[in-house]
């Protein structure tokens, strides 16, 4: 439907909003609000093109590694899983740990963080994490120790810093060279802490890793920075005799949030990456390596929606109208910290002329906690059901309890059912801890 810009939205017969082909009205009657819904159907065909343009174009292999941070709860590793998808990447030891107890192949993880701890290197040793992807000489050396306790060889990637600014939120930007990740290579550190690795003996230097950024929808700075890493493969190879087998070029394909973005052709995203990567390869007489990228949001941003209740309607004439809404700033920062922009619907009739413009507020004491500004949306009055698109990617997964909020269940559509893949927290659950 052109009105949305998720291809999982429609309407009912009755003019309600759908999501995965069930009436949101239902979902919010079924399970409460606020709640974020997760269309599965989105979640599984993206993975699926993912691997497959890997299959298709990458010249020695590879495929996508799912991003854990951008929405993480067990259900996620279990479609991966069932998708085959070629791997994950997580960042925490609860990430590993929710890996684990969903069953998700732990060889097929690549570990992530710019200061893993001495406790997360022993948590990914004992879970038998595939890959780490070694950030410091301080994580390598601690790693290579504990690793010889365990008798193991370790397998790693490197993370290195290739210095592309892809102009993107500047909070969100990691790949330039003032990053706390990583090595850069235009210092000299990453062919330093190379050398370093190749010197360690419990561990095996499988390759190397880097990520520019998030919400990018330019293919250029993805190319700018593979040729850049090719080039550091070779003259890594030129300089020591090691030829790295692995490259994982990390995430950041762009997601359309409204109509006001662009669209990305993942596939075709991945396809001049392979062939840029095939291309410079063959120039510079190196091995083509096993091809990865870490895509997060582009896999689950738009399988969701969050649903809220509107409790009031304040209209400050010569201002603005604060639409007061049952969730938030706790459920959905991305305002407060992006000012990321949304597109919002009265769930009853998502198609009725927009007259209304609204401050979306949640109820935090705290006027920051706003889900956006200049809304248009459907007159609503208080009791309606409002849906904020595109909320799959970094809602959940980024949720807090301040001002002791309960977090929402995260209901997930499959088939045209539904089934709660995260319940929604009870009071009982934010003082569990509490002694
Ligand atoms: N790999 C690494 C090493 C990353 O740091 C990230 C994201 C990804 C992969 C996944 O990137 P994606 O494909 O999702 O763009 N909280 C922010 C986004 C922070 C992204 C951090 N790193 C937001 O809500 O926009």
């Amino acid at each position: 439907m052109a009105q949305f810009v998720q291809s999982c939205l429609g309407v009912s017969g009755s003019g309600h909003l759908t999501i995965g082909g069930v009436d949101v009205m239902d979902i919010a009657a079924g399970y409460g609000t606020p709640c974020y819904v997760m269309d599965e159907a989105v979640i599984r065909s993206r993975m699926r093109l993912y691997d497959k343009a890997f299959a298709d174009f990458s010249p020695n292999g590879g495929g996508a590694l799912f991003a854990s941070k951008a929405c993480c709860f067990k259900a996620m590793y279990r479609i991966a899983a069932e998708e085959g998808l070629f791997g994950a990447d997580a960042v925490s030891p609860g990430e590993l740990w929710t890996a684990k107890a969903a069953g998700f192949p732990m060889e097929r993880i690549y570990f992530h963080g710019n200061n893993k701890t001495d406790a997360d290197l022993r948590l990914a040793l004992d879970l038998g994490v595939g890959t780490i992807v070694a950030d410091s000489r301080e994580e390598l050396g601690a790693l290579s120790a504990a690793a010889g306790e365990y008798r193991k060889k370790q397998h790693i990637l490197l993370r290195i810093t290739p210095g592309v600014d892809p102009h993107t939120h500047k909070k969100i930007i990691t790949g330039s060279v003032d990053s706390k990740f990583g090595s850069p290579i235009s210092t000299g550190a990453a062919l330093d802490i190379v050398e370093y690795a190749l010197s360690l003996p419990n561990i095996v230097l499988d390759g190397f890793h880097c990520h520019i950024g998030s919400q990018i929808f330019d293919a250029s700075p993805f190319i700018d920075a593979a040729d850049i890493m090719v080039r550091f493969i070779a003259d890594v190879k030129e300089k020591t005799g090691y030829e790295a087998s692995k490259l994982d070029l990390g995430g950041g394909f762009g997601v359309r949030y409204t109509s006001d973005d662009p669209e990305f052709d993942y596939r075709g995203g991945v396809r001049s990456l392979c062939d840029a990567v095939r291309e410079r390869c063959s120039e510079l007489g190196v091995a083509a390596p096993v091809l990865m990228l870490e895509p997060g949001r582009s896999i689950v941003a738009d399988a969701g929606i969050t649903l809220y209740t509107v409790g009031s309607v304040k209209e400050i004439p010569g201002f603005r109208t604060y639409v007061s809404i049952d969730g938030g700033m706790p459920d959905n920062p991305r305002y407060a910290l992006y000012q990321s922009v949304y597109e919002i619907f009265k769930a009853d009739d998502p198609l009725g002329e927009k007259t209304a413009c609204v401050t979306l507020g949640g109820r935090c004491c705290e006027s920051g906690d706003l889900i956006g500004e200049n809304m248009p949306i459907q007159p609503v009055k208080r009791g309606d059901i409002i849906a904020v698109a595109v909320t799959g990617a970094y809602n959940y997964s980024m949720a807090s309890n301040y001002n002791r909020i309960p977090r929402p269940p995260v209901v997930m559509v499959s088939g045209g059912k539904t089934y709660e893949a995260v319940r929604r927290e009870s009071c009982d659950d934010l003082i569990r801890l509490d002694v």
